[in-house]
């Protein structure tokens, strides 16, 4: 599978290395207005490829998109520090206005996965530019969320984070919502397995992975200046589902209803495959989650109703 990137700073650049040490991409196009940073990740990640598989990568133009399964929209600025991820709207969606005709006049059979902040609202003008249904622009959304949620329990109760089953849901950002009461491990119910493993999820601790999760990008952008890895590796675990078919259950970000809140870009857990996002799954809350996942949809629906496309 042919998968172009567009934007190859930092997020495109780290989404193209965890792609090519995956394998889950046969070529990958780099596509960036600086074009010699496009060439010089590329030819870098090149080197890395006899080490994980067989990947092509280069740099290029639009028009060497051509053929690409799925496109990622890496483009745009990203936070500085303190800055919300919603104070890049204005930036990025001008950026999107110039960038999605174009890949759609090269590749219009592709699907987005879309990666620029703030990355729900940015998904819906993907959709809304681009003209394709809802379940072929996928953005990111929570899918690192979910990630840091995971890995933090996982710190907590001493086991594998792939062993942890749990999500965080609605936006990117300040207002989404971690689903504690559904969240389980080794087919367990969390607050029963933190109790046979003797971690106790009091309160305090709550606390702690609840900021660890939420505060990660401002903590991580005061010290280094921007968040890569993750995102990428989040990215390439989304390329992967697509390019094979997986049906995987993901939360991801798409257009659609939630929570009642209609015609809104936010994640909850969907199955992604080769067709892109083919179900919308309602994950069992409690009543204090379901209306927090509800006014963080409400508030993204507001927000993006704001911005021309
Ligand atoms: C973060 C960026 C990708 O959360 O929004 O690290």
């Amino acid at each position: 599978m042919k998968l172009g990137i567009i934007g190859s700073g930092m997020v495109g650049a780290a989404a193209a290395f965890a792609c090519t040490l995956r394998g889950a991409a046969s070529r990958i196009v780099l596509v960036d207005i600086d074009t010699a940073r496009a060439r010089a990740e590329a030819e870098d990640i090149a080197h890395a490829a006899p080490f994980a598989g067989a990947t092509q990568i280069d740099a290029g133009d639009y028009d060497d998109l051509a053929g690409s399964g799925i496109v990622i929209m890496a483009c745009g600025v990203g936070q500085k520090p303190g800055e919300t991820r919603l104070e890049l709207l204005g930036r990025n969606a001008a950026v999107f206005r110039s960038v999605v005709g174009e890949v759609m006049r090269v590749c219009p059979d592709a699907i987005l996965l879309v990666a620029s902040n703030p990355v729900d609202i940015m998904g819906q003008i993907a959709q809304a530019l681009s003209g394709l249904p809802p379940g072929r622009v996928i953005a990111s959304g929570t899918i690192l969320d979910t990630a840091r949620f995971r890995w933090l329990l996982g710190r907590h109760l001493g086991i594998a984070p792939r062993s942890v089953h749990a999500y965080v849901l609605g936006e990117h950002g300040d207002s989404e919502v971690l689903a504690w009461s559904a969240a389980r491990a080794g087919s367990i119910s969390l607050q029963g397995f933190a109790e046979q493993v003797g971690a106790p999820l009091t309160p305090e601790v709550r606390d702690r992975i609840d900021n660890g999760v939420r505060r990660a990008a401002y903590t991580i952008i005061e010290g280094k200046g921007a968040t890569w890895y993750g995102i990428g590796a989040g990215l390439a675990r989304i390329v992967s589902a697509i390019a094979q078919d997986e049906g995987a259950v993901l939360t991801v970000s798409t257009l659609g209803d939630v929570m009642g809140v209609q015609d809104v870009a936010c994640s909850v857990p969907r199955v992604v495959g080769a067709q892109g996002v083919t179900e919308d799954l309602v994950p069992d809350l409690s009543p204090a989650e379901a209306d927090a996942l509800r006014a963080s949809a409400e508030m993204l629906r507001d927000t993006a109703a704001a911005v021309p496309v």
